[in-house]
C-alpha cells in the first residue's frame, strides 16, 4: 500500500472514497458530513461498528477514543469495510490526541496489519483494489510540525508491520512445508535481504555443545533440528540484546501425545522463533543502535521408536539433569539449552525468550495477552509499558518462593513438569530460571505468547490465525530503551 501525506484540507483531496472516524459517538465533527443519513440508518458509531455510504462514497467507522490502539483497530476495521469496493484510492484525516507521530503510526499499522491475508493455499485469491491512502494534515495545518516527521512515522510503521506480517506468513505455513531446515533457509533469506549475519547449526554442533535436552526433543522426527543465529551489529551499539525463540515447527506432544483437538494449530508452536526473526529484521531496517542476536531453536516434537520418553533423564548444556515426566513439556527443554548457549557465547546485557510455552498461560490471561515473567521488577515494568504502547496486550505473572519447590525431582536435579497443575505458566518460567546464571538473573525476561500468537478468529488488527505476537512489543521496548528521539520516548 502506498501512503501519501498531503498538506491540504480533506475536502480538497481527490480520491475514490473517504474514510471518516466517529470518535466517541460524536457526530458533530466537521468531517461527519452525512450525520442525517447516518442517523436515519440508525448507525450508532459504537466502537468497531462501520458502514459505507455509496451516496457520498464515505466509510464511517466508530472509534471508542483517540487512544492509539483504538485508532489502530479502527484503521484495520476501515480497511475491511472498503477492501471489496471498486476503489483504488481512499483519503482520511489525521486523528491525533497528543503526539502526532503516535497516532500516525497507529493508523498505518492498522491499515497494514488489518489488510493481511494468508491466502497462499487458496485457489481463488481476492485482492483488494485499494492501492493508495492519502492522509490530510488539515487538522494540524496551523500547528508547528513538519510533514517529514509524519513521513518518517509512516516509514517506521510500515517496517514494523511488514515484519509482523512476515512472521504471520511463517507461522501460518503448514508444518510439512516449514520444518527446521526450511525455517533456517527462510532466516538465511532474511539475513541476506537486510544484510545481517546468519549462522545455522545442525545436530552435530548441538552434540558438540552437549545440548542433550534440545536434541532429545528433536530425535523422533525425520526433520532434523536447527539452531539459527542471526546477528545485527551496528557501530556504537548501546547494548547487546539476545532474543531467543521457541521454534517447534510441530508439537504433537511426543509420546505424551496431545489429544486430537489440542494438536490442531500446533504448527503455531514455532511462533517465538518466527517472532525473533521478525524482530531482528525490523530492528536492522530501523537502524536501531543496539547489537541484536536472534536465536531461533527449531525442532519437531514427534512420536516414534526413537522418541524421548517420560522417565528419561536428560543432561542439559549447563550439566543440570532433568527428569522427563511429560514429553509435551518440550519447549522448556529446547529453551533451557539455548538459554545456556546464549549466556555462554554472547554474554548479553539483556536476554529475552519468546515462546508458546504453556496452555496454562492462556487459561490465566485469556487468548489475547502475553505473559511477562522474570526476576527484575523494573525490567518487567518497562516491558509492560512498551507492550501497551505497541498495541500488544501483556500482563505480569509473578514468581514466588513456593512455586519452585513444585519442580523438585527425586531422581534428577529438576523435573520438566510441576507436581501441581496450578500456576503452570509460572512453573514453566521457573524451570527456565534454573538455566539462567546468577549474573543474568536480572537481565532475563520470559514472554509466554501461547495465547495471542495464534487465534482462530480475528481480533483487533489481527486476522484469524497467526498474529505475529511479540514483534511490536520488542521493537517498542528497544526504541524506548535505546533511541533518544522524543517520539519514541514520549509515546
Ligand atoms: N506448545 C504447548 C503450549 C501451547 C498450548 C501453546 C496451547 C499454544 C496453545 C506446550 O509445549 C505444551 O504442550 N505445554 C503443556 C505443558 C504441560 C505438559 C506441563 C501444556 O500447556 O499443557
Ligand atoms: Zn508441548
Ligand atoms: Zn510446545
Amino acid at each position: 500500500m502506498e501512503y501519501r501525506i498531503e498538506d491540504k484540507k480533506l475536502k480538497d483531496i481527490s480520491a475514490d472514497i473517504e474514510i471518516t472516524f466517529i470518535i466517541d459517538k460524536n457526530f458533530d465533527h466537521k468531517w461527519v458530513e452525512d450525520k442525517k443519513e447516518l442517523e436515519f440508518l440508525n448507525f450508532k458509531a459504537e466502537a468497531e461498528e462501520s458502514i459505507f455510504l455509496n451516496s457520498s462514497k464515505r466509510a464511517y467507522i466508530g472509534v471508542g477514543s483517540l487512544d492509539h490502539d483504538d485508532i489502530r483497530v479502527a484503521a484495520a476495521k476501515a480497511f475491511k469495510q472498503i477492501s471489496n469496493l471498486q476503489a483504488k484510492s481512499a483519503k482520511i484525516g489525521l486523528y491525533i490526541k497528543d503526539c502526532p507521530v503516535t497516532n500516525t503510526k497507529a493508523l498505518i499499522e492498522g491499515f497494514e496489519l488489518g489488510s493481511y491475508k494468508f491466502d497462499k493455499y487458496k485457489s481463488k485469491k481476492e485482492k483488494s483494489p485499494i492501492e493508495k491512502i492519502i492522509i490530510s494534515t488539515e487538522e494540524y495545518g496551523d500547528k508547528n510540525f513538519s510533514t517529514d516527521i509524519l513521513k518518517r512515522a509512516i516509514k517506521e510503521a510500515k517496517i514494523v508491520s511488514e515484519s509482523v506480517n512476515y512472521v504471520r506468513d511463517l507461522v501460518n505455513t503448514p508444518p510439512d512445508e516449514l520444518y527446521p531446515e526450511i525455517l533456517a533457509q527462510k532466516a538465511a533469506e532474511v539475513a541476506k535481504e537486510v544484510e545481517i549475519e546468519c549462522k545455522i547449526y545442525d545436530e552435530n554442533y548441538l552434540k558438540e555443545e552437549k545440548m542433550e535436552a534440545f536434541l532429545a526433543v528433536a530425535r523422533a522426527s525425520r526433520h532434523k533440528p536447527r539452531m539459527i543465529h542471526l546477528s545485527y551489529k551496528p557501530k556504537n551499539a548501546k547494548a547487546k540484546v539476545v532474543f531467543i525463540g521457541k521454534g517447534l515447527t510441530y508439537d504433537s506432544g511426543g509420546l505424551s501425545l496431545k489429544p486430537s483437538d489440542y494438536m490442531v494449530t500446533m504448527k503455531s508452536d514455532k511462533s517465538g522463533a518466527c517472532a525473533v526473526i521478525g524482530i531482528i529484521q525490523a530492528a536492522k531496517r530501523l537502524n536501531l543502535p543496539v547489537e541484536i542476536h536472534a536465536i531461533a531453536s527449531a525442532a519437531e516434537n514427534m512420536i516414534g521408536g526413537d522418541a524421548y520418553k517420560p522417565d528419561d533423564i536428560l543432561r542439559a548444556k549447563n550439566g543440570k539433569t532433568i527428569e522427563v515426566r511429560n514429553t509435551d513439556a518440550e519447549g522448556r527443554l529446547v529453551l533451557a539449552d539455548t538459554l545456556c548457549w546464549a549466556q555462554e557465547k554472547i554474554k548479553p546485557d539483556y536476554i529475552f525468550d519468546l515462546a508458546t510455552l504453556t496452555g496454562a498461560c492462556v487459561v490465566a490471561l485469556g487468548e489475547y495477552t502475553i505473559g511477562v515473567m522474570g526476576n527484575n521488577k523494573d525490567l518487567k515494568e518497562k516491558v509492560l509499558k512498551a507492550a501497551n504502547l505497541s498495541g500488544e496486550l501483556a500482563a505480569e505473572l509473578p514468581f514466588n518462593k513456593y512455586l519452585p519447590k513444585l519442580l523438585k525431582s527425586s531422581v534428577a536435579d529438576i523435573c520438566n513438569i510441576a507436581s501441581s497443575r496450578y500456576g503452570g505458566a509460572i512453573t514453566a518460567a521457573l524451570f527456565l530460571n534454573e538455566f539462567i546464571e546468577k549474573e543474568y538473573k536480572d537481565k532475563w525476561i520470559h514472554l509466554d505468547i501461547a495465547g495471542p500468537a495464534f487465534v482462530e478468529k480475528d481480533w483487533g488488527s489481527n486476522p484469524s490465525g497467526a498474529s505475529g505476537a511479540g514483534v511490536r512489543l520488542a521493537i517498542k521496548w528497544l526504541q524506548k530503551e535505546f533511541c533518544s528521539t522524543d517520539h519514541n520516548k514520549g509515546e
